[in-house]
């Protein structure tokens, strides 16, 4: 991974996020995006300190309003950025912005130093972060949008079914019931960054963290860019795993319902949530 510093340690923490993400082959050019929520203390403290002039941008107005994120921090890609340059032009790939005015429009406080702007899908972003916040309790913060290729190929050969999905991801490792138990959403092909396509996913994500953009990609939350970035890895791994069975002729023998109930017992420290697992067989 590259070793990179930045005055800002949350810079620093998603910019090397977004490099990697690069580096596995989830982020070609700008696809894909990233949002993370800050601490509300620690961003002004730490901006106080290192960019004592910045003054925050005039008001923007949002496609929808948030009221449950007014007055939040989010550190947001900008819209076309490349997460290949993520370390090397930080001030650019990314900004950091407050969401103002009840909820309704964000000002732009630090970067987008070439007069960019937050993704396309930054109202999807806003939409998942109300939704998860309030179910996480505040403890999930950023959300990840790849283009994670193996998980986008199961798109193309698995009924849009999340059930049947979320099983064939299941029973490929036995650390994927215990790693995402709340199981994988799909949301049908729809135009990406429009609010039809927000208000589908936070339906989705009233019961659980992972959205399948189908044809289109990964969308997760979780609470640090650690813990995201190993929830989309195991997915995708698996999303490989399940691809070499079928290419290779099928499944003769899998992972049983029983034994999903076992690691859900034996592991259930760990879980998020209680999965639903198919009746035992
Ligand atoms: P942005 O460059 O606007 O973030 O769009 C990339 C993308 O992946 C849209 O789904
Ligand atoms: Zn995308």
């Amino acid at each position: 991974m590259t070793i990179f510093s930045h005055p800002i340690p949350f810079v620093q923490q998603v910019a090397s996020l977004a490099r990697l993400c690069w580096e596995m082959g989830w982020n070609e050019a700008n696809g894909g995006n990233i949002s993370w929520r800050l601490p509300t203390d620690e961003v002004e403290s730490v901006l106080a300190r290192r960019y004592p002039n910045v003054t925050p941008a005039e008001p923007v107005n949002l496609p929808q309003s948030q009221p449950t994120l007014d007055g939040e921090y989010f550190i947001v890609t900008g819209t076309g950025q490349y997460f290949r340059h993520a370390t090397e032009f930080p001030d650019q790939v990314f900004g950091i912005v407050r969401i103002v005015e009840g909820g309704s429009a964000y000002q732009t406080v630090w970067g987008f130093s070439n007069g960019g702007r937050p993704t396309s899908e930054f109202a999807t972003h806003l939409a998942g972060h109300a939704v998860r916040k309030r179910v996480s309790k505040g403890r999930e913060r950023i959300l990840l949008h790849c283009h994670a290729p193996e998980f986008i190929a199961l798109s193309y050969i698995l009924p849009l079914d999340s059930a049947e999905l979320t099983k064939a991801l299941w029973t490929k490792m036995p650390e994927c019931i215990v790693i995402f138990p709340d199981g994988v959403h799909i949301v049908p092909p729809m135009l990406p960054g429009t609010t039809d396509i927000a208000d589908a996913s936070v339906k989705e994500m009233e019961h659980g963290r992972v959205i399948s953009w189908t044809h289109h990609g990964i969308f997760a939350s979780e609470a640090t860019p650690d813990s995201v970035f190993g929830l989309v890895e195991t997915i995708e791994k698996a999303a490989g795993i399940h691809r070499k069975v079928q290419s290779a002729g099928g499944e003769r023998q899998t992972i049983s319902n029983g034994l999903l109930t076992e690691l859900s017992v034996y592991f259930e420290r760990l879980l998020v949530q209680k999965p639903v697992i198919p009746g035992d067989d």
